[in-house]
């Protein structure tokens, strides 16, 4: 593993995907224990898409420290989620599901997935937003402080769903000195029906609190993006990941050798 660090920026690069994935698992174990040991709990925002299942996959099979993971005393949050029922395969929900939760002996009600039943998306995100505002027992203006919240990214430069050129991210991408009432929220609808695309996502803000935010990219169809995202101009509205920059905390980048392929 070949690491870089910026600031409050790491980049991890892997000559391969499997050691990848078992360093990003005894990370978890170790961030995990850590957490539990100083305040009982483990806050932890799970992405979704495809990669996390490689990551979830090697996690269950760390059998030498499985029994060592507080399973118990971990809370788990998402990032987004598409608006599917909870049984359809395009589910986050559903891929964590089949790939960790099921697998592992967490409490259901540790598990806190963004609702898709409603009609109107928003009263989904909403509803999340007043979850999030409860367990995390905030008020209107504060922000919750996960212990680590690991993304993606797509090819296109999005991270959870914010989407290049959608209102979230043309909101967050005006940057302003004054606090805009967007800003102060944590959960938004993304719809952008010209894609077919109907999400729910963590708003910048609510992602940039955590204390480390871990992205994962793995493959040569990440390279451009990932090159654009860390090296590139600052263009967010292209380039939503370039939104991720946590207040006080610190961006941890695992990448495998082929994703990290245009970085200088
Ligand atoms: C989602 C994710 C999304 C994902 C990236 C990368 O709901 O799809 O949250 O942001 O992390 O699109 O997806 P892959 O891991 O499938 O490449």
């Amino acid at each position: 593993m070949d690491t870089l660090e910026k600031g409050n920026r790491k980049i991890n690069e892997f000559s391969d995907q499997k050691s990848l994935f078992v360093e990003l698992a005894k990370d978890f174990i170790h961030r995990a224990k850590k957490a539990v040991e100083s305040k009982g709990e483990f806050m932890v925002v799970l992405s979704g898409g495809n990669t996390p299942k490689l990551f979830f996959d090697v996690l269950i099979n760390q059998n030498s420290q499985f029994e060592k993971i507080p399973w118990q005393q971990i809370k788990f949050f998402f990032c987004d989620e598409r608006y599917v029922p909870l049984d359809n395969k395009e589910s986050n929900y559903h891929m964590a599901y089949e790939h960790l939760f099921s697998k592992v002996p967490i409490l259901p009600g540790n598990i806190y997935r963004i609702p898709t039943e409603y009609s109107d998306s928003k009263d989904a995100a909403q509803k999340y937003e007043r979850t999030l505002r409860t367990i995390f027992r905030l008020k209107n203006t504060e922000y919750p402080q996960f212990d680590v919240c690991y993304l993606g990214l797509g090819e296109d430069g999005h991270t959870a769903s914010l989407m290049p050129l959608s209102h979230v991210v043309a909101e967050y991408s005006k940057g302003s000195s004054t606090i805009k009432k967007e800003f102060y929220q944590l959960v938004m609808q993304v719809s952008m029906p010209e894609q077919n695309l109907h999400r729910i996502t963590l708003t910048p803000s609510a992602i940039n609190h955590s204390n480390t935010i871990i992205f994962i990219a793995i493959g040569a169809n990440k390279a451009s993006a990932v090159f654009k995202v860390l090296e590139g101009s600052y263009e967010p509205g292209l380039y939503p990941a370039q939104l991720i920059n946590p207040i006080s905390g610190q961006t941890i980048w695992y990448l495998d050798s082929e994703a990290a392929g245009r970085l200088k």
